[in-house]
């Protein structure tokens, strides 16, 4: 197939692009570089041997997206391209809600032009908000705690109305836990600017002595160890979950959570990074995040048994294959 993947260049579009290629699909990038870099292209090629197309435009513009589709006849479109920032997204709301959904939409209509058919969308576990784990595809919603969690359960709710009266299309919401980890080759991986917000580039920092230690954010949550629980991904396990969903995806909207099904706590996280690693990470005790909930973890049995996707790679992995970029790449 020959796909269109927005948002390519960045952290999970660029592994699935790699995995696209090596299951044989040819790839076109669309990228404004808000939030990644050109070179990662070059990074796709020297891993898969074959160069994605490239485009720097921006998917909130139509015109820009038009001409994408001008020039290429698509078998489907991944759309990865949003900003993502939760704590950004509280103080500029408008910027996410203009940025992630208008994109959206652009998107939609130009499929609906070109007559493709296939949709795949980044959505988040963060449309769960506070229900309870392990959180299933049939639950719910609940009102995100923040913009960017609205900008995609609306998002999904744009997709699923816009399906609905497009009969010949297939769509596939995919709610994404936590992606971590990096390709084997280090060539490519999660490269935030300033001091990230998440946990595992923060412990690649304090690992490199970037930073001088992790707070950890609360342990009195009614979990195992009092600290939060959250259901850790491999970057690579997350990219094949996209190319499963080409692959299988049937006419409709279907909804798959990408997940392991498997809660770890953030002092089991440490502990397993300091195992794979050898490193210590020096750590302390600090209040409990704002918005955070105690337990975020998947029933992944749907991915399973519908796309044939499951998680392969453990913990160990996902830390060994973060640190080895962080020592490549990090800043
Ligand atoms: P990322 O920031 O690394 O990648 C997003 C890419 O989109 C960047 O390269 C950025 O330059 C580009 N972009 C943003 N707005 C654009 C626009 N208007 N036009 C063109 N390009 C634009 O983030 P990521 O971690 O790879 O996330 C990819 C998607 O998955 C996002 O939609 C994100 O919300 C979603 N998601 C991420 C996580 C996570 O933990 N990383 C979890 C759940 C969902
Ligand atoms: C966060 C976002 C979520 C988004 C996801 C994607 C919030 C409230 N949620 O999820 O909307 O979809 O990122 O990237 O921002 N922790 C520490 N110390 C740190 C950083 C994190 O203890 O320095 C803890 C957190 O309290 C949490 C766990 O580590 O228990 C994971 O945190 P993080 O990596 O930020 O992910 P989420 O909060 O699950």
């Amino acid at each position: 197939m020959h796909i269109l993947v927005t948002g390519g260049t960045g952290y999970i579009g660029s592994h699935t692009c790699v995995a696209l290629q090596q299951a044989g699909h040819s790839v076109v990038v669309a990228d404004n570089l808000s939030n990644s870099k050109k070179e990662t292209i070059d990074q796709i090629k020297k891993i898969t041997g074959s160069r994605p197309g490239f485009y720097k435009i921006d998917c909130t513009r139509e015109t820009a997206v038009d001409r994408v589709f001008s020039e290429h006849h698509f078998d489907g479109v991944i759309h990865f391209a949003g900003l993502k920032a939760v704590g950004e997204s509280v103080e500029k709301p408008l910027k996410y809600y203009y940025n992630n959904t208008l994109s959206t939409m652009m998107l939609i209509d130009a499929c609906r032009r070109y007559d493709v058919k296939r949709f795949v969308f980044s959505s988040s576990a963060t449309v769960y908000g506070e229900n309870r784990a392990p959180l299933v595809e049939t639950m719910p919603l609940l009102p995100a705690t923040n913009p960017y969690g609205e900008t995609k359960a609306i998002s999904e709710r744009i997709l699923s109305d816009c399906a609905a009266v497009n009969p010949g299309w297939s769509v596939a919401l995919l709610r994404y836990f936590n992606p971590v980890g990096a390709h084997e080759s280090a060539l490519i991986g999660e490269a935030p600017s300033g001091i990230p917000n998440n946990l595992m580039p923060y412990v690649t920092k304090v690992a490199r002595g970037k930073l001088k230690k992790l707070s950890i954010f609360g342990n009195d949550y009614p979990t195992a160890d009092g600290t939060g629980v959250r259901d850790y991904v491999h970057v690579c396990d997350l990219a094949e979950g996209h190319v499963a969903a080409l692959n299988k995806l049937t006419r409709g909207v279907h909804i798959y959570n990408l997940g392991t099904g498997r809660g770890t706590s953030v002092l089991e996280l440490v502990r397993a990074f300091e195992e794979a690693t050898g490193v210590k990470i020096k750590y302390q005790v600090a209040p409990r995040r704002q918005g955070d909930v105690a337990e975020c973890y998947a029933d992944a049995s749907k991915a399973k048994k519908e796309m044939g996707w499951q998680a392969k790679r453990g913990l160990a992995e996902m830390c060994l294959s973060a640190w080895q970029f962080e020592k490549n790449y990090g800043q």
